[in-house]
């Protein structure tokens, strides 16, 4: 698979590292199938954003999607699933609350923490006793888990710390020449990464916001914590810790449009060319480069497709702050670690 290139005169072979990533835009899965089962690791759409799965009990498999993304070692994967059963194949000791969730949310944009099941590897869970399930709402990526036979181990398909992908084309831009195969199952719905919720904590904590909200699950759960730690080393989830959704150029968060029309001149007079992400249509933006996110669940969708079209076409971004509660609150979320500008 990895292409190979003779360069004149030199006595060796130079490995390139680069492969042919091809695109599927319906069906593939049972292809997908057979490069998963022999180790491989492949690009499927979720409703949420896209993942790259590998087989969850192959360790060496495990060890391609670190490389891939180019992933810190030490933040763990989601183990995904095709039936709640499935869960017992993953994680150990299931407590009732999972299955009252599972009963609600499941499939969808929900992620739990429980206790490691024993065939799942450490290189899955960093490490951690602990391990995060989920099972997706999208009819190819609960194909794929069916045709592989396996949960699959799967973070979001874009190269460490950039923005999450939610078009095919948004993982062939970071991934190209990384993977083997994307599976195209066009725009994700949801737009933005699952809930996680730990279950391993003394009080269910939400690791990580999404379109499950706080509001929806202390329905079932009662009492119920959002973790609001800084980004520090010893977060239950370990991935805050890193640099996220970073688009690759200068990102600011304007709170409303007249803050974000003066950093669009300062930016111009600087002789930058500015784009401004904003919550709806703002009149005073018009003839200006505006991209228009909307507001609560068209913003999740929106939202990273906006970011990765403005650092294409532009060199300083403006997003607007979003001020809602619910799935609002979850989008904020990412945009405050996109204009967090942190190395
Ligand atoms: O919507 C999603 O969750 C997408 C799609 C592909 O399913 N996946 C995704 O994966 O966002 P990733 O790897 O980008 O984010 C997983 C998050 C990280 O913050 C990680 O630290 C946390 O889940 N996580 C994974 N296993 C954990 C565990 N055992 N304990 C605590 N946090 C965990
Ligand atoms: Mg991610």
């Amino acid at each position: 698979m990895h292409a190979c290139k003779y360069v004149a005169g030199h006595s060796a072979y130079i490995f390139c590292l680069t492969m042919i990533t091809e695109i599927i835009k319906g069906g593939g899965i049972e292809r997908a199938a057979q490069i998963i089962k022999a180790g491989g690791v492949v690009a499927f759409p979720t409703e949420t954003v896209y993942g790259l799965g590998a087989n969850a009990f192959d360790e060496r498999a495990v060890a391609e999607i670190y490389r891939a993304k180019g992933r810190p070692q030490d933040n763990p994967l989601i183990c995904h699933i095709a039936s709640v059963e499935e869960v017992s194949e993953v994680a150990a000791e299931v407590p009732d609350l999972f299955f009252s969730l599972a009963g609600k949310f499941m499939p969808g944009p929900l992620t739990v923490v429980l206790k490691k099941g024993n065939k799942i590897p450490y290189a899955v869970t960093a490490g951690m006793d602990s391990v995060a399930v989920r099972m997706p709402d999208n009819p190819t990526a609960r194909a794929l888990i069916k045709a592989c036979g396996c949960p699959l181990a799967a973070p979001s398909a874009n190269a460490s710390k950039h923005v999450s992908p939610t078009t095919a084309m948004h993982v062939y831009d970071d991934l190209n020449g990384r993977i083997p195969l994307i599976l195209d199952g066009g725009e994700c719905r949801v737009g933005i990464e699952s809930t996680v919720l730990s279950l391993v904590t003394p009080v269910p904590t939400i690791l990580r916001p999404g379109a499950v909200t706080e509001e929806m699950l202390s329905e079932v759960l009662g009492e119920v914590k959002t973790h609001t730690g800084r980004i520090i080393a010893a977060a239950p989830a370990p991935g805050m810790k890193y640099k996220h959704y970073a688009p690759r150029c200068r990102a600011v968060l304007a709170q409303d449009a007249k803050d974000a029309l003066n950093l669009y001149r300062s930016a111009e007079s600087e002789g930058l060319k500015p784009v401004f992400i904003s919550a709806g249509r703002m009149p005073e933006f018009d003839g200006l480069n505006v991209i228009n996110m909307g507001r609560d669940e068209e913003a999740a969708a929106r939202i990273y497709a906006a970011l990765r079209d403005a650092e294409k076409a532009y060199d300083y971004i403006i997003v607007q702050k979003l001020d809602g509660g619910g799935v609002e609150k979850s989008v904020m979320n990412r945009i405050f670690k996109a204009t967090a500008n942190e190395e």
